[in-house]
């Protein structure tokens, strides 16, 4: 699988630390993925866009809280008439440029989401289709593998009908799919979610008409956001996706890196009454780290209730 090959340390070992930063393949992968039928002009333009843009995120190293200043900038035009929109987030994941940090964020974290005592359940209300699971894992140190005690993570997903909590009041309440937790003494986190669902962005906006110009689909894979933060590490934040999605190749978002693929296993008498489970350690590097809550904030979209 071609992915973008950024320089997480999420879901990977001290070895792969020696892998180089960037892959060499990412910026011609997200190029290839334009249709045949694209125009040749328009594929000039974008080809030369793309090369041009990935060149500059590596070159000054991006980080992302410079990310999302950038975004939130972006944000602001459109939202100068008409608020909520948040469209350059689509825009700009379908041209492939995500910050040198594990994954995009993505425009529907909240602030707000409470945390939740290990062995909770994110799912307040459970779809006819969902298939309860049951994720655990450990947030562990990516020099001396050790978990990492009081780390945060921090993990929404939509619903199996494509949409999250705050675009989807007729059928989830206010946090459903979401919520945070705190790892226990060794690093250890154990939570029930859903087996995500794949869902196509919102295409009544420009960043479909950009897809259309490049003839590409606008699915993303399934996936779970998760971010996850401790005072003495550099936080990551990813998304998460079932190993077996057809859209791994291909997301809209380019955004699927090879490490951060989950396999769920069917499980049977779950006392819980879970009938998947998926394992997942998350891999973090300590350093001093302190994002600009205010930049997060900015982004937000939970204020539709
Ligand atoms: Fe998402």
């Amino acid at each position: 699988m071609i992915t973008n090959g950024t320089n997480a340390a999420n879901g990977s070992t001290a070895h792969d630390q020696q892998k180089p930063k960037f892959d060499p393949n990412f910026t011609q992968h997200v190029i290839d993925l334009m249709s045949p039928e694209t125009k040749p002009r328009h594929r000039q333009i974008l080809t030369s866009l793309i090369r041009h843009m990935h060149d500059f995120c590596r070159e000054v190293e991006l980080q992302q809280d410079e990310w999302i200043l950038g975004v939130n900038y972006i944000n602001s035009l459109g939202q100068a008439y008409k608020k909520n929109r948040n469209e350059t987030w689509r825009v700009q994941a379908a041209d492939g440029k995500v910050p040198t940090s594990s994954s995009i964020l993505g425009p529907f974290w909240s602030p707000d989401t409470p945390f939740r005592a290990l062995g909770a359940s994110v799912v307040q209300d459970m779809p006819p289709d969902g298939q309860l699971t049951r994720f655990r894992g450990v947030v562990r140190d990516v020099e001396t593998g050790r978990g990492i005690p009081s780390a945060v993570f921090d993990m929404w997903q939509a619903s199996t009908n494509g949409k999250y909590d705050a675009h989807d009041p007729e059928n989830q309440s206010r946090h459903n799919l979401r919520g945070k937790f705190r790892t226990d003494a060794d690093g250890r986190f154990d939570f029930y979610c859903l087996k995500p669902t794949e869902y196509a962005i919102d295409t009544s906006g420009p960043s479909a008409e950009l897809l259309a110009v490049m003839g590409r689909h606008p699915w993303r894979p399934a996936h779970i956001h998760v971010m996850v933060t401790h005072d003495e590490y550099i936080g990551v934040t990813a998304q998460l996706y079932p190993d077996d999605d057809p859209y791994l190749e291909t997301d809209t978002a380019c955004a699927v890196k090879d490490d951060l693929l989950l396999h769920f296993t069917p499980v049977e008498n779950e006392p819980n009454g879970a009938v998947l489970e998926v394992e997942y350690d998350v891999n973090l590097l300590s350093k001093e780290y302190k994002p600009d809550s205010n930049m997060l904030m900015q982004n937000a979209n939970q204020d539709k209730f």
